[in-house]
Formats: C-alpha cells, structure tokens, sequence
C-alpha cells in the first residue's frame, strides 16, 4: 500500500521524493537570486524581456487592478504591470525569500514600493482568502511547483468571479529539428554559463532539466481547463520555446 510520503516527482532529470522538491528548489533559488535578473538577460539575450512584454500586451493591466505575481520571484512581472496600469497594487509571493530581497531593492530604487507586498509562500497553499484578486500571473516559476494543478486550484480559488489567470513558462518545439537545436544549446550551454556567470552550474542543469519535463502546450492548456478556467486558449512565443496560457474566472 502507498501514502503521500512514498509518492515522488521530479527534481530535474533527477526522482526525488514529493516531500523533497520545494527545499531543493529552494536551493536552487537562493542559490541564484542575487545573480538572478543579469542570468536572464545573458541566458536569453534579452528575450525574456520580450516575452514579459508579449504577457503584458495580452494581459492589457488596467487602473486600480490588484495583481498577485505568484512565484514572482524579483518582481519582474509586478513591475511591468504596474507601469502598464498606471495605478493598481501588486501582491508578490514567492517560495525563496531572497528573490524577494532583491525584488524589494528594485522596488525602493524605482519608488515603487507603495504598491508592492512581498510574501513568502507556496503557490499550492497561498495564504490569501478566496475571490481576492482581478489578475493571477506566474511566470517561470509553476514548473517549480511540485504539483501545478494544485497550484491552479488555488489560482481559481483566489481570483475574483470575472478575474484572470496569465501563466508565461517555457515549452516544448513543434518541429523537432528545431527542439533538437534549442536542446544542443540550452544543455550545453546554459550550465557553462551559470558556471562562468554565477559560479553556478548545478542550479542552471536543473534549470534546463525542469523545461524538458514541463507539460506541452496542449496538455497544460487542458490542465487550465480542469481548473475550473474558460475561454482557455495559448500562444506560442518564440514558436514555442515559450508559450502564456490564458484563462478566466467567469
Ligand atoms: C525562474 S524564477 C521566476 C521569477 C519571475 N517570475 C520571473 O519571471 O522572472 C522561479 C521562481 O519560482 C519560485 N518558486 C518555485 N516553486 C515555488 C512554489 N511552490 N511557490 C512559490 N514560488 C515558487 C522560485 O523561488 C523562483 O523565485
């Protein structure tokens, strides 16, 4: 007979134990956060930023919205809707305190720290009461989580009748001569530079590990769906290196 504590998931390549992962992450987080916002920009060469710009010009923030910026990690996504909305609050929960230190020091220098709340937690367990929020965003961070449908039950759960959900995560190729390609690049050379960059290699190999195993488009759109979201639908960034599922409270 099995209980929770014998079930596991993954970690990376790696099989670890479901009671494991959070910590390990953890790990990795505080490993990077200091380094984190310039690993983005060489990893990507700056298409991240483009990416977070695309979520923005779907999401289309409003005045007055309250954003909770789950795994939110240095505020990237808080900071960017905030801008866009002109007026609004942005609630930023994260697992690993020092992301958010240094999204705390980004906020005091761009004078913004009026509008921000920084909260550790878990996106399976938030500890924020229901129908709460107009807009639900995580970025890079629900394959993190050890189990994201969790996490979307209490997306659902917190978001306002009317409200809603944005995930931006990296996904799977459609062709695979091109997976093949961005496999040869992101295994080879993601890890060096996180070697060379931030003295780290193992965070930055689990970091590309964690993008193989990530659900594809369509399975995680219907993992949306079984949520309890409508009008679900997705686009493809980059032809599909990433990818933002949409979703509504209705
Ligand atoms: C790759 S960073 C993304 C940060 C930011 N959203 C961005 O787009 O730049 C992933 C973040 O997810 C956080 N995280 C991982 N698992 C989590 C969980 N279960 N609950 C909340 N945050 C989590 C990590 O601590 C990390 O800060």
């Amino acid at each position: 007979m099995s209980d929770e504590s014998d079930k596991t998931t993954h970690f990376g390549f790696e099989t670890v134990p479901e009671g494991e992962k959070a910590g390990r992450v953890q790990g990795v987080f505080s490993s990077v956060a200091s380094r984190y916002d310039i690993m983005n920009d060489v990893m990507s060469g700056g298409i991240h930023r483009l990416w977070k710009d695309a979520m923005m010009d779907w999401l289309a923030p409003r005045a007055g919205q309250r954003l909770l910026d789950v795994a939110g990690g240095t505020g990237d996504i808080s900071f960017r809707f905030l801008k866009r909305a002109g007026t609004g609050h942005a609630t930023v929960l994260d697992l690993t305190e020092s992301m958010l230190v240094e999204g705390r020091k980004r906020a005091e220098a761009e004078a913004m720290s009026d509008q921000l709340d920084w909260v550790t937690g878990d996106a399976m367990a938030l500890p924020f009461a229901d129908n709460s929020f107009d807009v639900y965003t995580i970025s890079f961070g629900i394959r993190n989580v050890t189990r994201p449908q969790e996490a979307l039950a209490e997306a659902f759960r917190v978001l306002r009748p009317g409200g809603r959900l944005m995930v931006l995560e990296f996904s799977q190729l459609p062709n695979p001569a091109m997976q093949k390609a961005y496999d040869l690049y992101s295994f080879n050379v993601i890890p060096r530079m996180g070697q060379m960059i931030a003295g780290d290699r193992d965070s930055y190999q689990y970091l590309v590990e964690s993008i193989r195993n990530f659900p594809d488009q369509e399975t995680f759109l219907q993992m949306v769906r079984t949520a309890g979201f409508e009008n679900a639908k997705y686009r493809n960034l980059t032809m599909g290196v990433a990818c933002l599922h949409s979703g509504w409270k209705l």
